[in-house]
């Protein structure tokens, strides 16, 4: 019989309607998890659950609100834990928001928004689930979506980046409380993906971010689901407090003279390709 990890087990998605939260979904519930699809976008949720539940039984619930609202969170933890015999054994803190802005014209606003949900509804989704996890004394698994932009700094994303930083330091700060109650937490942290948002703010996303990633290609939503999927897998349960990169190779480099100087023979940046010549590309700015 196949290895079913998932088959039967709860799991909580935030900012599950679109993009990578939705790609996780689908993956859980393809493997036969029971999964809360949460959304600010209380139609978009609705309508991600019927594309999820569509051709079996149900396994997608959405729970729509503010994941960055500590007392809509405790809800949701509730309401996942009572779908089977009062237990949650997977939580994906994947809800997050990105401002683009110069530093030094930053309003306090912005920052708040980034900061509320990146930040506090991360950290207050894994208290609520490790409090669920600790009750229920089977463990549990979180993952937690940081960002390439957590590990390199990146044109007008200041705000954006230290929260992601910040997740990722969430991992390793929870191993001292939760490692004792056999509850993993990693982070997983994208590169540039492809997905409805992505696309909207750079109409050739895909064809920048396959110049600009040495392995020459721009990521699916997919390709963070199925690292999620490992991270989430009671087999990887020794993994804790790491951060895995889903990037094609960005963070690996790092600029260099070598690049300046085709900048200065031919006007646009220069990026390492696979094959080891140099492709010429946009400059970075304009990819935001
Ligand atoms: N797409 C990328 O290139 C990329 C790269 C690195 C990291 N990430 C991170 O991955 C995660 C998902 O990114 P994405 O591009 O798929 O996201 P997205 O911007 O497309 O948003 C996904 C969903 O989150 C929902 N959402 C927004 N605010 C919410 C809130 N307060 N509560 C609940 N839901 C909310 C939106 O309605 C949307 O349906 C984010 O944490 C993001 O920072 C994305």
């Amino acid at each position: 019989m196949n290895y079913q990890p998932f088959l039967n087990k709860t799991a909580i998605v935030t900012g599950a309607a679109n993009g990578i939260g939705f790609a996780i979904a689908q993956h859980l519930v393809a493997e036969g998890a029971n999964v809360v699809v949460n959304d600010l976008d209380h139609k978009a949720a609705a309508a991600a659950v019927i594309k999820l539940n569509a051709g079996h039984e149900v396994q997608a619930y959405a729970f729509p609100g503010d994941a960055g609202d500590p007392a809509f969170i405790e809800k949701m933890v509730d309401f996942a834990a009572n779908i089977t015999n009062s237990q949650l054994e997977m939580v994906v803190a994947n809800a997050g928001l990105t401002e683009f802005g110069d530093f030094f014209d930053f309003t306090p606003e912005s920052f708040a928004k980034v900061v509320n949900l990146n930040l506090r509804g991360t950290f207050f989704l894994c208290q609520a689930a490790a409090r669920q996890m600790r009750d229920q004394s089977s463990g549990g698994n979180i993952v937690l979506i940081g960002s390439n932009v957590g590990a390199r700094a990146y044109p007008n994303l200041a705000a954006y980046g230290m929260s992601k930083a910040g997740i990722s330091m969430l991992a390793k700060q929870l191993t001292l409380p939760l490692g004792p109650l056999g509850i993993s937490v990693n982070c997983v942290a994208p590169g540039a993906t492809l997905t409805e948002r992505t696309e909207q703010e750079e109409p050739d996303y895909a064809g920048v971010w396959a110049k600009l990633n040495p392995n020459g290609k721009v990521g699916k939503p997919e390709d963070v689901a199925t690292t999620v999927a490992f991270m989430l897998n009671p087999a990887a349960r020794h993994i804790t407090g790491q951060t895995l990169l889903v990037d094609g190779g960005w963070t690996a480099y790092a600029p260099s003279p070598f690049f300046l100087r085709e900048q200065a023979e031919d006007q646009p940046t220069a990026a390492p390709a696979r094959n080891g010549t140099v492709l010429k590309t946009r400059n970075m700015e304009m990819v935001k």
